[in-house]
């Protein structure tokens, strides 16, 4: 048997099982098939990292010293073993590192049923924002259904096998709102609640890593990346934490951590 032949054709399929469907171009899309882009477009963009450097989850700054991500983001180390870049389309360099003073998950966190999948994070100290580094307004109102938005992060590329870029990804994405998303045009069911809204595009997705980060319509942070049955899969749409929803809670424990 050829065996270079054989270790193309395998490497064809994977990829193509990577991308959610068949037709993408080799090798690997950009985040699920979206582009590069550079943090000027998202100045309120942040890489939480632990102090040793290491990415895994997103977030969105919304004042001088507060940032949004989501709940299960933050059940795995002290807010003295983390730090969060900002104002740099690189996760790895660039920008500014500033520690963490204190965070708080919502009391109402679920980790099976991933209701009320948000935190606030503070800074160390505020920074100074610029072009790069900018707080984005919370949506009060949820987005229409089928409003446009955009998720952003440096998550997977795809669910198996895909590694976490070191460039800002970002890809287009449709708003599903609760009721729809737990209908029967999607495929979770009653598994979506109120405190989620969704976004869907076929084979576009937010992924692994880009949890915490933001979905952003109409120039407001409308959610947060939370979860989906792998990535970019036909009839699952990404979950988020409906940041309207959540509004509230949101607003209170910023003022008050
Ligand atoms: N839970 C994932 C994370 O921690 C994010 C999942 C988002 N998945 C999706 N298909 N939109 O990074």
């Amino acid at each position: 048997m050829n065996r270079l032949l054989l270790s193309v054709v395998a490497l064809v399929a994977l990829s193509a099982s990577c991308q959610g469907h068949p037709e993408v171009e080799f090798p690997f899309g950009k985040i699920v098939n979206g582009e590069e882009t550079t943090i000027d477009q998202h100045p309120y963009q942040v890489s939480i990292q632990t102090t040793s450097g290491s990415h895994f989850c997103g977030g969105s700054l919304i004042n001088d010293d507060t940032v949004v991500t989501a709940a299960h983001c933050m059940q795995s180390y002290a807010a003295s073993k983390l730090q969060v870049r900002l104002g740099s389309t690189n996760r790895n360099s660039g920008g500014e590192l500033v520690g963490v003073r204190a965070f708080k998950y919502h009391e109402g966190y679920n980790s099976k049923l991933m209701t009320n999948d948000v935190a606030i994070l503070k800074l160390s100290s505020p920074v100074v924002q610029t072009s790069l580094i900018r707080a984005i307004e919370l949506a009060k109102e949820e987005p229409e259904n089928g409003e446009k938005a955009v998720v952003s992060g440096w998550g997977t590329t795809c669910y198996f096998w895909c590694s976490s870029p070191a460039t800002l990804l970002k890809v287009a994405v449709d708003i599903v709102r609760q009721y729809e998303c737990a209908s029967s045009t999607y495929k979770y069911g009653t598994s979506v609640s109120d405190t989620m809204i969704c976004a869907y595009s076929e084979g576009k997705d937010a992924c692994q890593g880009d949890s915490g980060g933001p979905l952003v319509s109409g120039g407001k942070l409308v959610g947060v990346v939370s979860w989906g049955s792998g990535c970019a899969k036909d009839g699952y749409p990404g979950v988020y934490a409906s940041v309207a929803q959540l509004y509230d809670w949101i607003v209170n424990t910023t003022a008050s951590l």
